[in-house]
């Protein structure tokens, strides 16, 4: 189908992320960081998603926020944020920090290597506003089902094996904004990639072993269902537009589940899009034969 169609009610959240950019100008870096972890891709997708990990899967980074005075976004109690979380059709999802972060990304961000100067030469002239464009949007954009979009890194996930999966995350830097801003995003980028994601991945490989016990068939992921809000009709995201993106998102494209950072919302959304695609027959269309013009 064509990419519009297929990203429906997220393609406003993905404009969102382009048009934050000075001029909509992304420059995708050509030397990725890539890695591997034994476990299946859905792991990496149940987690894009999950707000309540950070608190305890990721404890060591928070400490090393608490070292420096800096309160960050992940040392808080999740479900108790102003945070959202909305799962849309066809499996994809977002989870916005925004609402809970009022200062702004920059805020929420610890000293990083360089970062005095750096910081320090944005504030000579007169550019500090620019710093909340040095970190992440805080706006986590995920499109089933493999393109994961956070802080300023788009994660491609490639399923290796039933076991096996391969993540490349490239950074995006930002060409219309001054330099500083894009030497911010190489730190910014290094930081929770080696601090926090090696959590993750071991998290990951965990999962899977507990999955390969037979006596456990099933897996809970009623968690917010209860609480989740169906947004059939269209509410305010908070964002300048009064809601109107998502209004006519969810009269053009059906359920849009809204629910604090802790829901499954978005794991029940993908995996209900993913059974989908595993069991009804594909809509395939091709031509028989070798066409007239190749034909001796
Ligand atoms: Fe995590």
């Amino acid at each position: 189908m064509p990419l519009a169609e297929h990203l429906g009610p997220v393609r406003p959240y993905l404009d969102e992320l382009i048009d934050r950019h000075p001029g909509g100008a992304l420059r995708v870096l050509p030397t990725p960081v890539r890695y591997e972890f034994a476990a299946n891709w859905k792991v990496s997708w149940d987690n894009a998603a999950d707000g309540i990990h950070a608190t305890f899967a990721h404890r060591s980074y928070n400490l090393l926020g608490k070292e420096a005075e800096t309160d960050t976004v992940l040392a808080r109690n999740p479900a108790a944020t102003p945070m959202v979380s909305r799962a849309f059709p066809r499996g994809h999802s977002v989870v916005d920090q925004r609402p809970g972060i009022p200062d702004g990304p920059w805020a929420t961000m610890r000293p990083l290597p360089t970062s005095d100067e750096l910081v320090a030469a944005l504030q000579e002239r007169g550019e500090s506003h620019l710093l909340d464009l040095a970190t992440g949007s805080m706006l986590n954009v995920n499109v089933f089902p493999n393109l994961i979009f956070v802080g300023n890194q788009l994660m491609v996930v490639e399923p290796v094996a039933v076991d096996r999966t391969r993540v490349t995350m490239y950074l995006v830097l930002a060409p219309g904004a001054p330099e500083e801003v894009d030497l911010l995003r190489l730190r910014v980028d290094e930081d929770f990639v080696s601090f926090g994601t090696p959590d993750d991945l071991e998290m990951f490989e965990r999962v899977q072993t507990g999955l390969a016990i037979e006596e456990d068939e099933w897996i809970d992921t009623s968690r917010g269902a209860a609480l989740d809000v169906v947004e059939q009709n269209g509410a305010d995201d908070g964002a300048d537009d009064g809601g109107t993106a998502v209004e006519e998102a969810a009269r053009r494209y059906g359920e849009i589940v809204r629910g604090d950072i802790a829901t499954e919302a978005p794991v029940r959304g993908y995996l209900r899009e993913w059974t989908r695609l595993m069991t009804e027959p594909a809509e395939l269309t091709g031509r028989r034969g070798v066409p007239e013009r190749e034909r001796v």
